[in-house]
């Protein structure tokens, strides 16, 4: 089956929509006229509602990870105690950002698979003496699991009230409701590549008071993520460095069509992630997350014993849907679909058909049309909600 267009399931970066493909490549324009300084205050003020703030939201011109590092060293200082909290690669590489810069770090590891519970971080919070700094990760997307971040949120300001909320917030937030202020968070960081329907290339960080007292005293150095500068020069639309002026014109459309499409942004990932779910489990893939702390936004299912997943990724390639593999220890163990951004109903019972076609060429048996049935009452149930 040729497919013009492969069906790109990773976990970001995403398919994007013609009109925010069209937006990439409109002409450059002076990145510190009037009509970039509007662009910047525009995008700056509709993504607040996602993140569910009212403070500052900063746009920086990095990868995810950079928004990781600006969080880091822009609050603390070499010798500062941090807890981790980490459930995948992704909660691995935040506590590492914080060791490289010379933080004490305790992690808290949660089963990969698995969310932390909100008396575990209590109970670690309140441990450690003098805690400067607690960090979470919202959506693991190593192993496909949502963290409660208002009952983690609130685990730490009960046990260490002074303590800093630094949240990893890259593979979900505009996908799933967030309440960055309502939840007591400091900073919270997301990426362009995922629910923002856009290229790589951006990193949002939302910044709350207590983290910009935080930044007034840190020590770690830094220069091209200093918070404080970017805050100062977004304060008149402008970036103290020349920013990804094409990304940022495929966000400022993304945003535009999030707000068109409304709360039903949410409801779409709902639904899309129930139907990928559903047909997984149709075609005898057990998931790694339970029901209950499943992503929104990325599905990972065991690999079964003895399948032969190189050739099996082959063939779902030649039928153009493109999944991304585990990482870290569940790297050839799991495999992951992304369900985030553009993503419509309809790829998801494309992928699903994809798959159950492929164990169908394997010799795998299953009943025709079983995965794709159960995705599309999963789909039904969940519009029905
Ligand atoms: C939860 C999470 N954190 C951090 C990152 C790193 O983002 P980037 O690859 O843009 O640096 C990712 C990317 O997949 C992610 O999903």
């Amino acid at each position: 089956m040729t497919r013009f267009e492969p069906n790109l399931r990773i976990p970001g970066p995403t398919a994007l929509p013609p009109s925010v493909r069209e937006a990439g490549g409109r002409q450059m324009v002076n990145h510190r006229g009037d009509e970039f300084k509007a662009l910047t205050k525009r995008v700056e003020i509709s993504m607040k509602p996602f993140f569910g703030t009212e403070h500052d939201v900063i746009l920086l011109t990095c990868a995810g990870t950079g928004g990781l590092e600006a969080a880091v060293v822009n609050v603390l200082s070499p010798g500062d105690r941090v807890l981790a909290v980490t459930m995948g690669a992704f909660g691995d590489r935040f506590a590492k950002v914080a060791e490289v810069y010379g933080a004490a770090v305790t992690r808290l590891e949660v089963e990969w698979g698995r969310a932390p519970e909100a008396a575990a971080v209590r109970a670690a919070a309140a441990e450690i003496e003098g805690l400067k700094a607690v960090l979470l990760t919202h959506n693991e997307t190593s192993t496909g699991v949502t963290s409660d971040i208002a009952a983690l949120a609130a685990a730490v300001r009960d046990a260490a009230p002074d303590a800093l909320v630094l949240v990893d917030g890259i593979s979900a937030l505009g996908a799933v409701p967030f309440a960055m202020d309502a939840w007591g968070c400091d900073l919270v960081v997301t990426g362009s590549q995922k629910a923002w329907m856009s290229a790589p290339g951006m990193a949002f960080a939302a910044v709350g008071p207590r983290a910009w007292a935080a930044a007034q005293t840190a020590k770690m150095p830094r220069f091209y993520l200093d918070l404080r500068r970017h805050r100062d020069s977004q304060a008149s639309g402008e970036s103290p460095w020349t920013p990804a002026v094409a990304v940022m014109y495929q966000v400022d459309e993304g945003i535009r069509l999030m707000q068109a499409e409304g709360e039903s942004v949410y409801a779409r990932h709902a639904a899309c992630a129930a139907a990928t779910r559903a047909g997984l489990r149709a075609l005898g893939f057990a998931l790694l997350a339970d029901d209950a702390v499943a992503s929104r936004t990325v599905t990972a299912a065991w690999i079964p014993e003895g399948l032969d997943w190189k050739a099996f990724n082959a063939g779902l390639k030649r039928r153009g849907l493109i999944l991304a593999g585990g990482q870290g220890k569940l790297k050839g163990r799991i495999f992951r679909l992304g369900h985030l951004g553009a993503v419509t109903t309809d790829d998801i019972i494309a992928a699903i058909s994809s798959i159950e076609a492929q164990l169908l060429e394997a010799g795998i048996t299953v009943q025709p049309g079983a995965g794709v049935a159960a995705a599309q009452q999963a789909l039904v149930a969940a519009e029905g909600r």
